[in-house]
């Protein structure tokens, strides 16, 4: 039997998963076998399908049809063999890794990846906020987790029972931990952000050194590193790099120097990673990466491959005539007699309203453009040109297929976004299908 996570706990709470496959072309039994539904407490997704690594290929297909039969026809994968893979890529060059899993893993969904980077030797986690780390510790992650956004007063208590590690920007902070701490008899441990030229979230750099070392002198807190963050690490020749990361190398020295203990010193995110060298320092924040996309314009050299592909399928075909007017507020008059297939996924699922009459699809092995409006729910796509299509086929949104690929910077690009927001932007109204569990 196979329980996603560890199990009792899991049971207990009513969730039951994926049992690996005795007998799974019996529909009863698959019915059973997936079931992570509407539990209100449970982090994943609304629906999630989770596939043992055994049935790649063709068996694996036809469980996900099987998972969607019934369902509106618009889910995503996700590639746990892809992540594990971007992720030993980075590990082997860089060693000490503190994955970044917070807004539930910029989609992809933070149980099942930090499960997977877990198992793979993981060295910490990071999110953002409490809440995110207590879904994880709740659903049995154990390994370090660091909170970038720090804490709340009135969270102390959390964090130390759950032997969660804030980043702190200031002494109060230090002392309302240890304050907590003590009371609760045991340590807690922080890493102190440092502004180095961000301007957006640290102690200032100025300060740093004096406010590091005051904060040794509370007792039941240990400070296991200090960090800043980059402002412009996407901009491999920007003078600000060179700015920060000399500031924060005078820090650690200066900390050093008055033997200062620190196990983490830690700057580069993804950008940091493919850019610069110089500022890897002995632990790296990867984000981006980890799912498989670069952050920067140009080609990388490292061969990522992305972890999420969202797709649908055709729900609609009409024959209209040159001439018509398409969607909402008839953005789009076909030029020629053509073929139009309506999807079944709009802006509420995250495809963003922007790629009106702007954005393309595969279908078929062909690209298809999004004509029209793209409306709450539903999108429309020209496939005139397209042979042989049928209601049914499967439309791909971000992924490859056949030779061609979308990737999320594809439609950061034409949505003058990020692909970070196209990510996050997948609605929770997406299935997610794991795949290589
Ligand atoms: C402090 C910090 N470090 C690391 C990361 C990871 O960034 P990326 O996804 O670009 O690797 C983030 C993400 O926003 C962050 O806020």
């Amino acid at each position: 039997m196979r329980i996603f996570g560890e199990s009792k706990t899991r049971l207990s709470i009513g969730v039951r998963f994926w049992l690996s496959s005795s007998e799974p072309d019996q529909e009863d039994d698959f019915r059973d076998r997936w079931i992570c539904d509407q539990i209100p407490s449970y982090p994943l997704h609304h629906h999630s399908l989770i596939l043992p690594r055994k049935k790649f290929g063709y068996r694996q297909n036809m469980d996900i049809e099987k998972f969607m039969r019934g369902k509106r026809p618009t889910w995503a994968e996700v590639n746990l063999d892809h992540l594990e893979s971007n992720f030993r890529m980075v590990k082997e060059i860089l060693g000490r890794v503190m994955a970044v899993v917070k807004a539930d893993a910029y989609g992809h969904g933070a149980l099942p990846v930090a499960q997977r980077l877990e198992r793979c030797g993981v060295n910490s986690l990071a999110v953002a906020v409490l809440e995110e780390a207590l879904e994880l510790r709740k659903m049995g992650i154990r390994c370090p987790i660091l909170l970038f956004n720090g804490f709340w007063s009135g969270q102390e208590e959390e964090i130390v029972h759950n032997n969660l590690t804030p980043a702190v920007f200031s002494l109060r902070m230090v002392q309302d931990l240890a304050r907590v701490a003590n009371r609760l008899k045991t340590k807690a441990t922080y890493h102190f952000k440092i502004d180095t030229g961000m301007s957006r979230l640290g102690v200032d750099w100025t300060k740093a050194v004096e406010t590091v070392e005051d904060s040794s002198s509370e007792q039941s807190v240990i400070c296991e590193g200090i960090y800043t963050h980059l402002s412009s690490a996407e901009i491999a020749g920007s003078p600000s790099n060179r700015i920060q990361i000399e500031r924060f190398q005078n820090i650690v020295k200066s900390l050093e120097l008055k033997n200062f203990p620190l196990k983490w010193r830690h700057v580069a995110n993804s950008a940091g990673i493919l850019n610069l060298r110089y500022g890897w320092f002995d632990g790296v924040r990867p984000g981006l990466v980890l799912y498989g996309i670069s952050p920067l314009e140009q080609a990388v050299e490292m061969p990522l491959q992305p972890v999420l592909s969202f797709k649908t399928r055709i729900m609609q075909l009409r024959r209209v005539h040159k001439g018509t007017s398409i969607g909402y507020g008839g953005a789009y008059k076909t030029d020629q007699e053509s073929l139009i297939a309506t999807l079944p996924v709009g802006y509420a699922d995250g495809l963003s309203r922007l790629l009106s009459n702007k954005g393309s699809v595969l279908i078929r092995g062909h690209k298809a453009a999004i004509v029209g409006r793209i409306s709450m729910d539903l999108t429309l796509i020209n496939v005139t040109h397209v042979p042989s299509v049928q209601v049914g086929d499967e439309v791909v949104l971000i992924g490859k297929q056949g030779t061609l690929e979308v990737v999320a910077n594809d439609l950061a690009r034409l949505t003058l976004t990020i692909p970070y927001e196209i990510l996050c932007g997948i609605s929770r109204r997406v299935p997610r299908i794991y795949v290589g569990a």
